[in-house]
């Protein structure tokens, strides 16, 4: 597909009432989580993203067919269980593919996964992964890149799977997808809390599985004989519900987003009401208004309930905009920082040393060529543009297709300026 950008015309307040879509990361690995069932699954509020569409390649490889009806729901079913390899050219286009190795190691008993490699934000290891699949008994090589997995039986076990940064939320996916058809009882111990983990333990009870606690530090887990397939639909997706509350307020528009679950972004929330943004919210619906300018904030990103990795580039690039010093870390991935360089072309005032940013709030940013480097700093180049006077073109906008549905859509009927274009200045989109 040719290469596209965005062409945007600022200094719009976006207004008006938009529905967040269903999450990617629950949507993820619930998808690779179908492997285990032994019927038909029906997902519902999948979003329809590229990354979707590269695990929908994925499972057709491993032998699940993969369809979108014409109800908008994906059902899959496993029609070829002997195949059980993933080839790299399709698990390094997206990380969590990755998740498929828990899956296929507990269900078939053998599982040849590529390796993901590293990302555009840092290095992102998956040792917690394997050390939880080890522990159930898997015999794991790394041979060629690729990952060997071998278990005639899963034996459960405790887990501790804490590592530098905290717990891993795929490291507990893959795990917690490989206890459920264990033999005997997993305790997985610094388990990552993230509402995406409840969503997939709640898809692995629909079909049978035996989980509790996911949500907290210690998931227990059961193990069961058989999954069945089953109907779920997927949670919404709190960092994309943020990205257009944030839009709205960087432009001092008046923005509704429904179909959000509040809850799962309290630490958002807070900061929101910190910087003084006009903000209100109910069981299934948030809005911000104008108030001014932002008052600074400070920034730590941690896991879940902590203030998100995935909303920092977006939080940064409002705060350009607000009246004073703002202060940046992310606990998550210290190097997701390649928007800075960008925003700086924007005329934002940042101030880097090492893995701190201090933004200083200035009252305008310029409108100029950008490039996204990946999804949410392509999303906070977006946000930029939308405030900036002028014309912003952001390119590489392969990225956020990754992971917005409808991501110009949704903000051209909010009023937004704003259309894709093919970049006939791009080079060809390096793997991600
Ligand atoms: N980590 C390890 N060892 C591991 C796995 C992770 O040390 O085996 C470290 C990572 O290097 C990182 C931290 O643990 O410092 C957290 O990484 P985690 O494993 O939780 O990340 P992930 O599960 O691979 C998911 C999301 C990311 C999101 C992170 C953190 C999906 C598909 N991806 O990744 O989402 O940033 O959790 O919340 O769920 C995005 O949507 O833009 C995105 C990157």
């Amino acid at each position: 597909m040719a290469a596209e950008k965005f062409i945007i015309q600022g200094g719009r307040p976006l207004k008006g009432e938009v529905r967040a879509s269903g999450s990617k990361n629950s949507a993820l690995p619930i998808i690779a989580a179908t492997i285990l069932a032994d019927g038909p699954c029906s997902l519902g509020d999948v979003p329809r993203l590229a990354d979707v569409d590269v695990l929908a390649k994925i499972m057709q490889t491993l032998g699940v067919s993969i369809e979108r009806e014409a109800t908008g729901r994906i059902s899959t079913r496993v029609v070829n269980p002997d195949q059980s390899f993933a080839p790299y050219e399709l698990v390094s286009m997206m990380r969590a593919s990755f998740c498929v190795l828990g899956p296929l190691l507990a269900r078939r008993g053998y599982a040849k996964v590529s390796l993901p490699g590293g990302c555009a934000f840092g290095s992102r290891p998956v040792d917690l992964h394997l050390k939880g699949l080890r522990a159930l008994g898997a015999e794991i090589e790394i041979e060629h890149g690729y990952v060997i997995a071998r278990a005639k039986k899963l034996r459960g076990a405790n887990i501790y799977l804490g590592g530098p940064a905290g717990s891993s939320v795929l490291g507990t996916g893959n795990v917690m997808m490989a206890a459920s058809l264990a033999e005997g009882q997993t305790v997985i111990e610094h388990a990552a809390c993230e509402p995406e983990v409840v969503d997939l333990a709640n898809f692995l009870n629909a079909m049978g599985a035996s989980i509790e606690g996911a949500g907290s530090h210690r998931i227990h887990i059961k193990g069961v004989r058989t999954l069945e397939g089953c109907s779920h639909d997927v949670i919404p997706d709190r960092i994309e519900a943020a990205t257009l509350l944030m839009a709205g307020a960087i432009t001092g528009g008046e923005v509704v987003v429904n179909n959000i679950a509040p809850i799962h972004l309290e630490a958002v929330f807070d900061k929101f009401r910190e910087a003084r943004m006009g903000f209100t919210r109910n069981c299934k619906v948030a809005g911000v208004s104008p108030n001014g300018r932002l008052k600074e904030v400070e920034i730590a990103t941690l896991p879940y309930p902590g203030f998100p990795t995935d909303l920092q580039a977006q939080m940064m690039a409002m705060m350009c905009l607000a009246n004073g010093a703002s202060v940046f870390t992310d606990g998550i991935y210290p190097d997701r920082l390649n928007h800075v360089a960008e925003l700086q072309r924007m005329g934002a005032r940042i101030l880097r040393v090492n893995e701190t940013c201090v933004v200083i709030g200035v009252e305008k940013l310029q409108g100029a060529p950008v490039m996204a480097s990946d999804l949410r700093a392509g999303a906070a180049l977006v946000m930029a543009g939308l405030a900036a006077e002028g014309e912003t073109e952001v390119r590489r906008i392969y990225h956020i297709d990754r992971g917005y549905e409808n991501f110009e859509a949704k903000l051209v009927s909010l009023g937004a300026d704003i259309r894709r274009a093919p970049d006939e200045s791009a080079e060809k989109p390096p793997a991600v």
